[in-house]
């Protein structure tokens, strides 16, 4: 069994947190294993928790249109969420729930390495950089523990907001470059330099 296998397993026998007890079903994680991009999002929905699949509600349905509009399919790439399993009525996760699903997220993180990590909305970007506002970071990638993250609204935000729907596809046209440019620096075998980092913050 590899150890993806294994992880999602126990994400779906998981019993660390309250919200087990009111999931239909876990939700690990849906995609390629090998992908360069990762999305991380905040937690299940209704339709997440029917399915066992990140994002295939109206939110869902946001993200794969974004995908494709920068020509990806949800096949590409690596989705999954904060939390894996529903907190009761779409409520936004408590701390306790997203501090005990941290080893399966990092777990993810660690086994796919992503070339970019997508932080969709504050929950996923805090994780990243704690303290800081997803309105003033979008747009902007920045590095975390040799990795590049790329924050960015969350999709269901966007469908409240024309604005905010605006600049997630304003951030999504970028990202081509973003994992062009990650690419070519690991190729290269260049570390991530301040310089680099600087020349990232003018995406
Ligand atoms: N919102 C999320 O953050 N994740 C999902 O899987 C669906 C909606």
């Amino acid at each position: 069994m590899s150890d993806y296998t294994t992880l999602v397993n126990q994400i779906s026998a998981c019993t660390k947190c309250g919200l087990s007890k009111g999931r239909t079903k876990s939700v690990p994680g849906d995609g390629s294993t090998s992908a360069d991009v990762m999305f991380i999002g905040e937690g299940p929905g209704f339709y997440e928790d029917q399915q066992g699949i990140p994002f295939v509600g109206r939110a869902g349905n946001l993200l794969n249109e974004m995908l494709a509009s920068i020509g990806l399919r949800r096949e590409d790439v690596y989705i999954t969420n904060m939390v894996k399993c529903r907190p009761p009525n779409n409520r936004d996760p408590f701390p306790v729930e997203i501090s005990s699903c941290a080893p399966y997220m990092d777990a993810q993180i660690e086994m796919i390495q992503p070339k970019v990590i997508v932080a969709l909305g504050r929950y996923s970007f805090s994780k990243f950089f704690p303290g800081e506002t997803i309105g003033k970071a979008r747009g902007r990638p920045r590095e975390w523990r040799g990795l590049v993250v790329y924050p960015m609204y969350h999709p269901a935000a966007a469908l409240r907001s024309g604005k905010l729907h605006d600049s997630l596809r304003q951030d999504f046209s970028k990202l081509p470059d973003l994992i062009r440019e990650v690419s070519h620096r690991r190729e290269t075998g260049a570390q991530p330099k301040r310089e680099t980092v600087r020349q990232m913050s003018m995406f």
